[in-house]
């Protein structure tokens, strides 16, 4: 697929991590400028490596880039740290929904404003995520953790946001929520796409969910994309159905991992 006026093209991207893990073989996809794309697939498939190497944030992990291209709006970022590439207007929401606990709502979300200096931008931004999160608004003052886990997935969101991105990268923003936080969340998602123009792409386990919010969609496989096409068809493929189920049958992981395959196969059990 090319799309019209892309924003973000990766172009067969090779990540190896500590130079000898290969994550990603050959991956590309296409973002266009205000689009918003899926990224769906397995647990260890490399939904979140691929963001990493987009955002910047592999290198802190003993990641790298190895093969293919990563093109912004023109630029190459293959090469740029996680902070220039910050200024160029991208911004990744890990998983997990990380706060700083001790501080409050606010002052977490100023933290995300460390790019624009401390005046009337600040302002704006703090004023823009109140608008599309007046959750937040109401617990600003209260530390990041005493509020719910929706409310913190909204904070880390509101974080980003304060970034005045042109590229949002969001790795499983439902992961452990209550459905109607979840509903409410992506109701966000999709105003902060369509009356601000943020491009996004959404990392999801949960396919309706994703599919439902982004027309287009990419399916990963042990670091290699398998599949992608518009919501529409792949709703209608029956092996994006059997590809999810057979998630559950995944064998041991620790801890985490095992919340997580918990999680999700309740969700689809609901
Ligand atoms: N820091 C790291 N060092 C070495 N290998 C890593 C590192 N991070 C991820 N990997 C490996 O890269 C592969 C892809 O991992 P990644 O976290 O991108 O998957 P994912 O699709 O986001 O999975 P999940 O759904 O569990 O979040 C996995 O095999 C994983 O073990
Ligand atoms: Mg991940």
């Amino acid at each position: 697929m090319t799309v019209q006026d892309p924003i973000l093209i990766l172009n067969n991207i090779e990540v190896m991590y500590h130079e000898v893990i290969l994550a990603l073989k050959g991956v590309s996809l296409e973002i266009s400028r205000g689009g918003i794309a899926a990224l769906l697939g397995a647990n260890g498939a490399g939904k979140s490596t691929t963001l990493k190497a987009i955002s910047g944030l592999l290198k802190h992990e003993s990641g790298e880039v190895t093969d293919g291209s990563i093109e912004f709006l023109g630029q190459h970022l293959e090469r740029k740290s996680a902070e220039e590439i910050a200024r160029l207007g991208i911004i990744q929401v890990i998983e997990g929904r990380r706060v700083f606990e001790h501080l409050t709502v606010e002052e977490n979300l100023r933290v995300g404003a460390h790019l624009q200096g401390n005046g009337s931008r600040l302002r704006q931004g703090l004023e823009l995520v109140y608008t599309y999160f007046p959750r937040l608004r109401e617990r600003r003052q209260v530390a990041a953790g005493f509020i719910s886990g929706g409310e913190q997935q909204m904070a880390v969101i509101g974080r980003a946001l304060m970034t005045a991105p042109k590229l949002l990268l969001l790795d499983e923003p439902s992961m452990g929520l209550a459905p109607l936080l979840i509903k409410e969340i992506f109701d966000i998602i999709g105003r902060l796409n369509r009356e601000e123009g943020i491009a996004i792409l959404l990392v999801e386990q949960n396919v309706k969910l994703a599919l439902a919010i982004a027309p287009y969609a990419y399916v990963l496989e042990n670091g290699r994309l398998v599949m992608h096409g518009s919501a529409a068809t792949l709703r209608e493929n029956p092996d994006i159905r059997d590809f999810y189920l057979g998630l559950t049958e995944l064998g041991a992981r620790k801890s985490f991992r095992d919340l997580k395959h918990y999680k999700r196969r309740k969700r689809w059990l609901t």
